[in-house]
């Protein structure tokens, strides 16, 4: 039995369509993600009502900044009740080492959770920004570099588990999106892999959306995905 844990993202604009999905889904599914587009209109409504059903949040903002202003953007995410945050590592090894020090020690359980390369850019993207190797080169550099400042994880594509397994260790958290149930529509995802194969790679979490929210039965949908992590 594989211990990956779904994270359904909720990618809507209110928070009242938000608890719409969360009350259909049901008490199985125990983590959310809440990103720029329902974060941007509705900001802390959105984790007080997921608090209140005793969910846990992985706030997907992607901070990128100047150290110390990321270190103290994510610790007004946790003290919001995100559980899990993220920042991307092209902020540098400063930036991701002062967010963990000002906020690892405060809150010992949250996940601080780096972004390597985003999965819209292949290797012309970051060769035009000065930035050399292949994406799963680049993925494998930063993932390094994340950890030994102190991160507890990144956000990779299903394909990039093992090199960062590898890399990093298994106790280094992979947070994977682009996941479609075996049948379901792949939307624009391009690099997809299914629950139970990213679980078999490793993944600790895997993210899902649209096939679970835009799902007839969003139950059965994400009763489904859990099926296939066992
Ligand atoms: O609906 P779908 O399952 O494609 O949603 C995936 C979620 O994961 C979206 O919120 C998307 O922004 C996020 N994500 C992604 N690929 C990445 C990073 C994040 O799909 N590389």
């Amino acid at each position: 039995m594989s211990n990956t844990q779904l994270i359904v993202a909720l990618d809507v604009d209110s928070v009242a369509q938000a608890e719409v999905l969360v009350d259909q889904i049901g008490p199985d599914v125990v983590w959310y993600k809440i990103g720029k587009q329902l974060f941007t209109r509705e900001g802390v409504a959105a984790l007080k009502m997921l608090k209140s059903k005793e969910k846990k949040i992985f706030l997907d903002l992607k901070f990128h900044d100047i150290p110390n202003t990321v270190a103290q953007a994510v610790k007004s995410a946790l003290s919001i009740g995100a559980d899990m945050v993220n920042f991307h590592a092209f902020g540098g090894s400063e930036m991701i080492r002062k967010t963990v020090e000002l906020n690892a020690q405060e809150h010992p359980d949250a996940l601080l959770i780096a972004v390597t390369v985003l999965t819209s850019m292949d290797q012309q993207a970051l060769a035009e920004l000065g930035v050399a190797g292949t994406p799963a080169e680049v993925v494998k550099r930063f993932a390094g570099m994340a950890k030994s400042n102190g991160a507890h994880g990144v956000v990779c594509s299903a394909l990039e588990i093992d090199i960062v397994k590898e890399a990093c260790g298994k106790e280094f958290q992979l947070i994977v999106p682009g996941i479609r149930p075996a049948g379901s529509s792949v939307d624009d995802q391009k690099r997809i892999m299914t629950p139970s194969q990213a679980a078999e790679k490793g993944a600790d979490y895997i993210v899902v959306g649209r096939p679970i929210t835009k799902a007839d039965d969003k139950k059965a949908a994400a009763a489904a995905v859990l099926e296939e992590l066992k």
